[in-house]
Formats: structure tokens, sequence, C-alpha cells
């Protein structure tokens, strides 16, 4: 058996969200992420993934699961391949959990962790930097102070063919191409970084999954950046997210730019929430990962017009990914400056006050469009509503939608339900709404019911569970008893093994149905606790009404009883007080 503190620890490292987002385009709304789920045909969206409970459902078709179980099903794999996989993308190792076969065993021996090579090349090329005066005098000339180089673990390369032998000796090792730090063709391997300081990418969790490599001065490629590799996927990653990641909280702000120097410098002039794309343009997953982060981000962008493409690039990819409550804004910077040279020139304050004065994604929008057309015309206003329509059919956020369609509408000299309707839209009142805002039914069924489904959404709540309230007959209360005792013992998995626990067992039906609730009803974590209260609180008063007229009923039979009439008191007063708690 894998042991479950392993299973645990996994679980708690991965994120649902992000695991299902490779596969699956989620949407935010509400507490949860939607889409169109991947185990049945759709045009709607019901397939609904839970960040805080980490496990996913399908009101189409009753998938249901936890990360393991979505890689199970979305992959084909077995149980243990499936964690193993999952293991691999967060860097964790498959514990020993039966003897290997000989040819297995033999397998492992030859399987490199790469995640391991990458660290120690990563730790090998910051060694290399301490004797390399040239590179440490180019990175003086660019600014950077040894702590900051320290931070984001800049090293050097060696101007070596083969340099990474002096910590590889085992340099014909496969998984050194596969994790993409030496290149190989028919004759010969080599190193693919030489000569160059290198910026090690790492992943939300701080694992080395790549590199990016400049050169020294003049020469091209100015950048080399490792390949995609089972560690390292280009459109899903951003540089210095690791070092970002307190200032962004404090900020409460993302800036996104384009270049390792720039997300360096900035850092260096107490810009700590910056991070980059690595090379490619802005993907949907770049921004609902920096959406998770941030309430706002800010892409910042040169102001060539390269820099301009690149923006059009982010905002088209923003557009459908636009929440009302979180801004996108864009800065661009002066032609001719990057964020490195513009805050070294004018320092930090005036970046800021840049920043401040960022445009915003619908100001941006309509200037670009504007731009396109010309509104002194019928034709060119025509012309420009046809050109607003697909960018507006893309914004899901109903307020933001609307109030560009207003906008849209007066420069277009077009009344706002004109504009709707040349457009396609429908009026703001019948926006479609999507799966998230369909209002949660009202919570039906036993109490015995309710109370698991907020077991379900707050397993803290397995300490106030009193067994003796619950009613024999119900079928969830024998999953309820399991619960207290896990509270007693200690052992209360989390919600994502809960998704999975029950699986396949005769339960299954019973707990699909608690946590399908609890994601339907977007039962945080104090509203669970909020109703688990009431609800105990309800089967209390109940309890004590039956034992009180139970009593009373003795009473009538034996009315002289002296002890009788005292434990009727009794019951009475606790029953008064009961009714008289409040919550
Ligand atoms: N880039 C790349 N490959 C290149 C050039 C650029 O991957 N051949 C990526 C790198 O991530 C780089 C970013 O694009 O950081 C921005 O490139 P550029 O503006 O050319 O460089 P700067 O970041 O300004 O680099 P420097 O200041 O070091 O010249
Ligand atoms: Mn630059």
């Amino acid at each position: 058996m894998i042991p479950e503190s392993f299973k645990q620890d996994l679980l708690n490292r991965v994120d649902i969200v992000d695991l299902v987002s490779r596969y699956v385009q989620l949407k935010k709304g509400g507490a949860n992420y939607q889409g169109l789920c991947p185990f049945h045909t759709e045009k709607t969206p019901s397939f609904t993934v839970s960040p805080t409970k980490q496990f996913y459902h399908c009101f189409g078709c009753a998938a249901h699961g936890n990360a393991i179980g979505f890689l199970m099903s979305y992959s084909s794999l077995g149980y243990v391949e499936a964690m193993k996989e999952l293991a691999s993308t967060v860097g964790m190792q498959l514990p020993d959990w039966r003897p290997d076969s000989p040819e297995q065993a033999a397998k492992k021996e030859h399987e490199t962790d790469l995640y391991e090579m990458m660290v120690r090349a990563s730790d090998f090329f910051r060694a290399q930097l301490k004797n390399a005066p040239r590179a440490i005098e180019y990175l003086k000339g660019r600014g950077l102070t040894g702590e900051i180089a320290a931070r984001f673990r800049i090293g050097y390369a060696p101007d070596d063919w083969q340099g990474l032998r002096a910590v590889f000796p085992k340099y014909e090792d496969p998984a050194l191409v596969d994790c993409g730090l030496v290149i190989e063709n028919e004759t010969k391997r080599y190193d693919r970084f030489r000569d160059r300081v290198m910026f090690p990418i790492l992943n939300a969790r701080g694992a080395v999954i790549g590199f990016g490599g400049r050169v020294l001065g003049e020469g091209e490629p100015k950048y080399l950046n490792s390949p995609e590799t089972p560690l390292f996927e280009k459109g899903h990653e951003v540089y210095g997210l690791v070092q970002a990641r307190e200032a962004v909280r404090s900020a409460g702000r993302v800036l996104v730019v384009e270049g390792y120097m720039d997300v360096v410098a900035l850092a260096q002039f107490g810009i700590g929430y910056a991070v980059a794309t690595l090379g490619t343009a802005t993907t949907p997953i770049h921004v609902s990962k920096l959406q998770r982060l941030a309430d706002e981000i800010v892409f910042c962008f040169d102001g060539d017009a390269a820099g301009r493409r690149a923006a059009w690039r982010a905002l088209e990819v923003s557009l459908p990914l636009a929440q009302d409550h979180k801004p996108i804004r864009f800065l661009f910077l002066p032609a001719d400056d990057d964020p490195d040279s513009f805050v070294r020139r004018e320092g930090r304050e005036a970046f800021e006050r840049a920043l401040r004065g960022a445009q915003t994604l619908s100001a941006f929008l309509l200037a670009e469009l504007r731009a396109q057309s010309d509104l002194a015309t019928a034709e060119g206003r025509s012309k420009f509503l046809a050109e607003a329509k697909p960018h507006l059919h893309k914004i899901s956020a109903p307020a933001l939608r609307l109030q560009i369609v207003k906008e849209v509408a007066e420069f277009a000299r077009v009344q706002q339900d004109e504009a709707e309707r040349l457009m396609d839209l429908r009026p703001a009142s019948s926006y479609p709404r999507s799966a998230p805002a369909r209002s949660a039914p009202p919570l039906t069924g036993s109490q015995e019911r309710n109370l698991l489904r907020c077991v379900v959404a707050n397993p803290t709540l397995a300490a106030e569970l009193d067994a003796a309230l619950f009613d024999a007959q119900q079928p969830e209360t024998e999953i309820l008893h399991l619960f207290a005792s896990w509270s007693v013992e200690g052992t209360l998995p989390s919600q994502a093994l809960l998704a999975e626990r029950f699986l396949g067992g005769r339960h299954e039906a019973i707990m699909a149905e608690a946590q399908a609730a609890a994601l339907e009803h977007e039962l945080s974590e104090d509203d669970a606790v909020r109703i688990f209260r009431q609800i105990q609180l309800a089967l209390r008063i109940q309890r004590k009404n039956e034992e009180v007229e139970a009593v009373r009923r003795q009473v009538e039979s034996d009315p002289r009883s002296r002890d009788l009439q005292v434990e009727l008191r009794r019951h009475t007063a606790e029953l008064a007080q009961l009714k008289g708690q409040r919550l």
C-alpha cells in the first residue's frame, strides 16, 4: 500500500485547478471554476472544480473525484500510475510500496529523477559564477547586486562543450537530454548552455524546471531557453513567481513583464511583484494562474510596435477571463524603454506612478478599436461596431461587458439597445447565466444529509458531530459516525482525499451527492459552520422535545411520582435553554 500520509502530502501540494486547467479551459465563477466536461459532450459548462475543496464534480454526468481521480479518468491511468504522474508534477517520488521485480528495479535504477538533475545543474551554475570574473563583471555592469543575484539563484554556464560532466559523471544518461540540459546529435553530445548567464526557472513549488541563458554582451541568440520537457511547459509558467509571491500578496497586484532582466531589476528596485512570461505570448493559463494570485493584473509592455502587438494578444486572451472584481490593466512604457531601463533611470517612485496610470482593459480595447475606424463617417462607425462585436462576445464578466457596450454605443452614435441588437448581444438583463450564476437550490433532504454536506464542505466540523443525535435509519448516519471517530483518532482525511475515500464502496453514492451539493451550493467553510450548528441545534431541540413528551406521558400515568416531576422540570428547562440559544 502507498502510505496514506504520502497521498495526503501529494494532494496538499497539487492544485486541482492547476491540473484540470491543463486539459480543460476553466473559468472562475463564484467560488468555483467551470468548464466543459471532458467526460461527456456538452455545450454549456457543468463541470465544476473547487479550489478550496480540491475536487471536481460534473452536474451533467456526475463524474466526480479529486486530482488523482481526474488524471485516472482523463488519461485512463491506473491508480498508482496516476499518483506517480501527479507526484512527478510536483517533484515528489512515489515511495516504494512493494518489492520491485528485478526488471522493475533495473528500470528504476535507470530512471533518473529529472528534478534532481535540474537542481544539481542549477547548483553547479551558481558555483561556476563565483569563478567567472567575466560573468560577474557583466552582471555588475547591468547593475545587479550580489544579493539579488543570489535571490534569483543566477549562475553561469562555463564556456565548455561538456561542462556538466563535472557534476554528471554519467554524461551519457539519456535523462540529461530529457530535461533539456544536453543536446544530442548523431555524432556527439554537448551542453545546451555554454558561456551564458543562467536564470533558473522555478515552478510554483520552487522546483527548478528550466533555465534561461543570456549571452554576455552581444551575440545570438541573446537568450537561450530550456526546451519543453516533461518538467517545463512554457505556456504554463512564469519567471520569478516564487520570489514574487510575498510581494504580490501584499501589493494585491501582479505585474507581468517580458524579460528575465526586467523581473530581476524591478526586484532590486523594490518592486517585487513582477513576473515574466517566458519568451512566449500570454496564454489563458498564465492569466488564470495569475488571477488566483492577485486581484489585479497589470501587463507591462515595451512602448514599441512589438510591445503593442504583445499587449493586444494579452488582451484577447484576457477578455474571456476578465472578472468584474478583478481588474486587468496595461502599462505602456515610453518607446525604447523596458521595465529594466525605465526603473534604473527613473527609479521606483516614477515606475509606480506610471503603474497607477496604467490603462484599463476596456480603455485599451476601445482605443485600439477606435483607431481602426474613422468615427467621423457613417461607414467608419458601422465598421467600428462590426469590429467590436467579436470582442464583446468574448467578455463574460457581465458588468464589464455592459459598461463597454454603453461606450461602444456612444462612439457609434447608436442607442445601447440598438448596439446590442446589431452585435447580437442580449440586453444586459437577460445575459445567459453561466453555470456559477445559477442560484443554488435550497438545501433539502434529511438533517443528516445536510450535516454530511456541511462536513464535506468543512471537515473540521467532524469534531463537533454529536453522534447521539442522528437517526440510525438515515443512510448518512453511518458516515457521520465514521467522521466522528476519525476526528477523535486524529485521522481526518483532507477534502481531496475524501473525494476518493468512498469510491467503489457502498457509501459512494451518498458521498458523491454530499460533495456535489457542497459544490452546487458553493458552501464556504464558514457557511458550513453556520448551517451545521443550526442543524445540530435543531436536532437537539427535536430530541429534547421527544424526551419531554416521553417524560410527560410517564407523569400522566404516574402523577404522584416526585422523581418524574423533577425530571420533567429538568427536561423542560433544558428545552427552554436550547430554544433560547442564538447562533
Ligand atoms: N527572449 C527569448 N529568446 C530571445 C530573446 C528574448 O526567449 N532570443 C525572451 C526572454 O525571456 C527575454 C524576453 O524575451 O527575457 C525579452 O527579450 P528582450 O526584450 O530581447 O530582452 P531583455 O529582457 O530586454 O534582455 P536584456 O535586457 O538582457 O537585453
Ligand atoms: Mn532589457
